[in-house]
Parts: C-alpha cells; structure tokens; sequence
C-alpha cells in the first residue's frame, strides 16, 4: 500500500479552499489547513485526513514550519479588495516570495497556485489581475530550479458558498423593482468549484503540468447582466435588470466602496473591463444554467424545493469529486 502523503493548503479555510480540502483527502492526502480561525471551519475536520491548526502563514517563520515534512503545497490564499493600502502586493506578490522561501526550506518539490483569469503582470486592467499575474510570474521564475509549479487562472468560480451566485441572490432576493447593476455587458465563462478542484487534484502527479499555467472556465459565456436574470427568472423575483453605463458604473463603485462591506470597488470596476474568458485550452463541463435552476431549493419555498428534487435528483452535480 502506498504511504499517505502529506500536502499544506493555505487558504484551506476558503470557499474553493475547502472543497480542495476534501477532495484531497478523499485522495488519501493527509492535508493540513493553516488558518486564523480555526473554530469557524470545524466542518472540515469531520474528514479524518484533514488537520485544522491555528497559525499565522503571513509570518515566515511559522510558514517555514509548516512545510517542515510535507511532499507538497497549495496555495490559494488572495483577496478580491484590500483592507489595508499595499494588501494587494503583500497577499499576491510578498506572500508568494515567501511561500518559495519556506518550500525551498523545506525541501518541497511541488507548489500548485491559484491565481486569476486576466492575471497579468503588464497588462492587467486592474490592480488586483497585475498583483496576480507578478506573483504568477515570480513563482513561474522559481519553477525553473528544482520547484515543479503549476498554476490555475479560473474565470469567477460557483458552487455551494461561493461568494458571487449566492450573494447577487441574496441581494435580489431582497429587491423589488429595477435592480442598477454596473458592468452588465462584461462578459464571464463562470467554473463550477467542483470542475476546477478536479482539474488542481488531477495535475499534482501529473509531470505534464510541471510549469504550466493553465485557463479555466465553464462551457457557457455570459454577459453579468444574463447571469443576473437567470438568477431573476429562476426564483421568480419581481426585479428587472437596469444596466449602468460607464459613468453610473464608476460612481456606483465609488460609492460602494466607501460602504462598509465594499460590495463593489473601482478595482473591481477595472477588473470587468476586460472579458473573463478563455480563449485556449479545455473547457469545463458544469453548467452554470443548470446550477442557478437548482437554486430555489437553496432559496424558495417548498413547492420549488420539491419541484427541484423531483427535475434534478437525476442530474445531481457532485460536489466533492474523487
Ligand atoms: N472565487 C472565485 O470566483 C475566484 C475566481 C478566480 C480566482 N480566485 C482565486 O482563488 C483563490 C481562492 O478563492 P476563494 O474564492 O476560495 O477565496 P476566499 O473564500 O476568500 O478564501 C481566501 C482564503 O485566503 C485566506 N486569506 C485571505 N487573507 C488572508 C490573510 N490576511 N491571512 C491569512 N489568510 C488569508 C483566507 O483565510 P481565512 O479563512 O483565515 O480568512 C481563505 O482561506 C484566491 O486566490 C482568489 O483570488 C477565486
């Protein structure tokens, strides 16, 4: 029988994080999840190959430890608005430095990295796709000595807990009438977070990706504006979509993110200016449309519960593949 192996996951504690969590451990990973708060993430410990520790990954030191005894790490700590002035570089770009550190320390071999669609170094339309793509880039550099990275750019990710589909229906939920929505004719290819944690678990052993940077979006395009009133349509809401042009868009996100919460901010205004799609590489098969149609079982009544599980009990979308 093989010896299990031992594999540290930052941000283990996140939406996509934890799903990675159990897929690896389903895998026979015994995985360790680093986090600052452990007690809000003790679902995770129901998986015997799955350790939960209190620490501070942003200290060198302690991440140095971590990687004491494991065969391989993932990284998919990042944050979409900073708190902090500077928290842009220091999660994307110093944080990496250090992760390299602390691997190369450890005498790891394997690092696998999250980063974004549209994460480019020069390029990027907003500070959070530059940040992302020099962190890329300084892990792409380190790859090449002795350091086998593979790195994932998924399109805006959904799924059960995810932090886009469910807060938009949250909000309509609550909504009645014309809905001000900036950025509407963006375009996205959203990725199921089961079809992207496959595709993580699926390169660690595979020297094919050694290097590699690879897209990743769901088979279906949509415009910001389609995936609301799919949203809209599915759960019967009385709310019509009213798109903002350019200039009630910016606005909109300069008042926003003076709002506690910042549900919206220049950065992420500039991050929807360039399409979040793929234009390369094997596309997911999940759809996004049949997802949101499960969605009145999440929040309707009853009756669209029970309609849902006579239609989709068939068709159920896994959540943990392994
Ligand atoms: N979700 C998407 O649609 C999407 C799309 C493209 C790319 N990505 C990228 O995928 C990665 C994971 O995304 P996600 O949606 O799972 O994000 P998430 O739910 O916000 O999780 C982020 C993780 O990073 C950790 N983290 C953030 N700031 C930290 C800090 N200051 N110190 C320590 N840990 C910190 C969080 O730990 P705590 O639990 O302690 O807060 C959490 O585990 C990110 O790098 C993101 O940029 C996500």
């Amino acid at each position: 029988m093989n010896e299990p192996r031992n594999m540290l996951l930052l941000g283990g504690s996140g939406f996509i994080g934890k799903q990675l969590a159990f897929a690896l451990a389903n895998r026979g990973w015994r995985v360790s999840v680093p986090c600052r708060r452990p007690h809000r993430h003790r679902a995770l410990l129901v998986h015997p190959n799955i350790r939960l520790l209190e620490a501070n990954i942003t200290d060198p030191a302690e991440l140095k430890s971590l990687c004491q005894g494991q065969q391989a790490v993932i990284n998919l700590v990042g944050i979409l608005n900073e708190r902090r002035k500077g928290d842009f570089r220091r999660y994307h770009v110093d944080f990496i430095k250090a992760v390299v550190e602390a691997c190369s320390a450890g005498g790891i071999k394997r690092l696998l990295h999250v980063s974004a669609l549209g994460a480019d170094q020069a390029t990027g339309s907003s500070l959070y796709l530059r940040t992302k793509g020099e962190g890329e880039n300084l892990l792409h550099t380190f790859g090449q000595r002795g350091l086998h990275v593979t790195s994932f750019q998924p399109s805006v990710v959904f799924g059960k807990d995810d932090d886009f589909i469910n807060r938009f229906a949250g909000i309509l939920s609550w909504y009645f009438g014309y809905f001000p929505l900036a950025c509407a004719d963006s375009k996205l290819a959203p990725v199921y977070v089961g079809d992207l944690v496959a595709k993580i678990v699926n390169s660690i052993d595979d020297r094919e990706s050694f290097g590699r940077r690879f897209t990743v979006c769901g088979p279906e395009v949509f415009t910001l504006r389609q995936i609301l009133e799919l949203i809209i349509t599915t759960l019967r809401l009385p709310v019509r979509v009213m798109s903002l042009g350019k200039g009630m868009s910016r606005l909109q996100a300069i008042v926003l993110q003076n709002l506690p919460g910042k549900l919206f901010t220049m950065d992420n205004y500039r991050s929807l200016q360039t399409d979040n799609i793929c234009t390369d590489g094997d596309l997911c098969d999940t759809s996004l449309r049949r997802y949101v149609e499960g969605l009145p079982a999440m929040f309707g009544n009853k009756r669209d519960y029970d309609r849902f599980r006579k239609d989709y009990v068939q068709t159920r979308i896994p959540e943990n593949p392994s």
